[in-house]
């Protein structure tokens, strides 16, 4: 059923590393290829890596940062890139912009991919923080890299549930969402320089702007 199709389809973060035969692979991209485009466009193309150099190679360009490191265990990837979109005259003279659309049609048929992934088993997740410098160099690709698809075996027994559905089953009325950490652990402490630099770590991290939260249990 589409629906469970849809609560199945999850970003995997946690591959059991086994090999993905490639003619699963080419079926998610087939998947992929069918999808809905502007003016039936497609301005996308798929490069499938499955496993051996070139995925140490991928690996490496999707962990700006030490991001990603999940991506280590997986076996194969899918790197999508965008290609010139051909739009009907009369819609390019109109919007005067051949990409306009590129984007999104990009989305839809990498949301295809996954459906198709999740159908035949498999786990994918979608990856947007990609060196793309270093893709286009190391194979030798000269198109916008726009997304890759991390795609292999969840080493997860089953799906987590999406967090609106496991709050509407209970009844709860969302109002709006977010995560929040609680801290475990305790540790007394008695040096009152100890007390005084927690304080003051706290405090800037506070005030530091590129600290979204910061969660304690800091109790006087
Ligand atoms: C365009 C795009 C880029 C994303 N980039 C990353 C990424 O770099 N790393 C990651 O772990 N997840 C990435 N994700 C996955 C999202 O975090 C995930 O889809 C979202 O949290 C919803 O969770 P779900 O896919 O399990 O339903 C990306 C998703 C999209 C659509």
């Amino acid at each position: 059923m589409f629906n469970e199709l849809i609560l199945k389809r999850e970003s995997c973060r946690n591959y059991n590393g086994e090999p993905v035969n490639t003619d699963l692979l080419l079926k998610c991209v087939d998947a992929a290829r069918l999808s809905p485009s502007a003016c039936n466009s497609q301005p996308w193309k798929y490069y499938i890596i499955n496993g051996g150099e070139n995925a140490e190679k991928i690996r490496e360009c999707i962990q700006p940062n030490g991001a990603n490191k999940f991506v280590q265990n997986c076996p194969a990837f899918a790197v999508v890139t965008e290609r010139p979109a051909t739009l009907k005259s009369f819609v390019i003279e109109t919007v005067k912009n051949s990409q306009k659309w590129a984007e999104n049609d990009i989305g839809l048929s990498v949301a295809h991919y996954c459906l198709q992934a999740a159908d035949l088993g498999l786990g994918t997740c979608i990856i947007g923080m990609v060196e793309e410098e270093k893709v286009r160099e190391y194979f030798g690709i000269e198109d916008k890299i726009r997304l890759v698809i991390a795609t292999g075996y969840s080493a997860d027994e089953k799906p987590r549930n999406k967090v609106r559905k496991a709050l509407e089953d209970a009844g709860i009325k969302m109002a709006s969402a977010e995560v929040s950490m609680i801290p475990q652990t305790y540790v007394t402490l008695t040096d009152e320089a100890d007390i005084t630099n927690i304080g003051r770590i706290l405090d800037l991290l506070d005030d530091d702007d590129d600290v979204q939260e910061v969660y304690h249990n800091w109790d006087e």
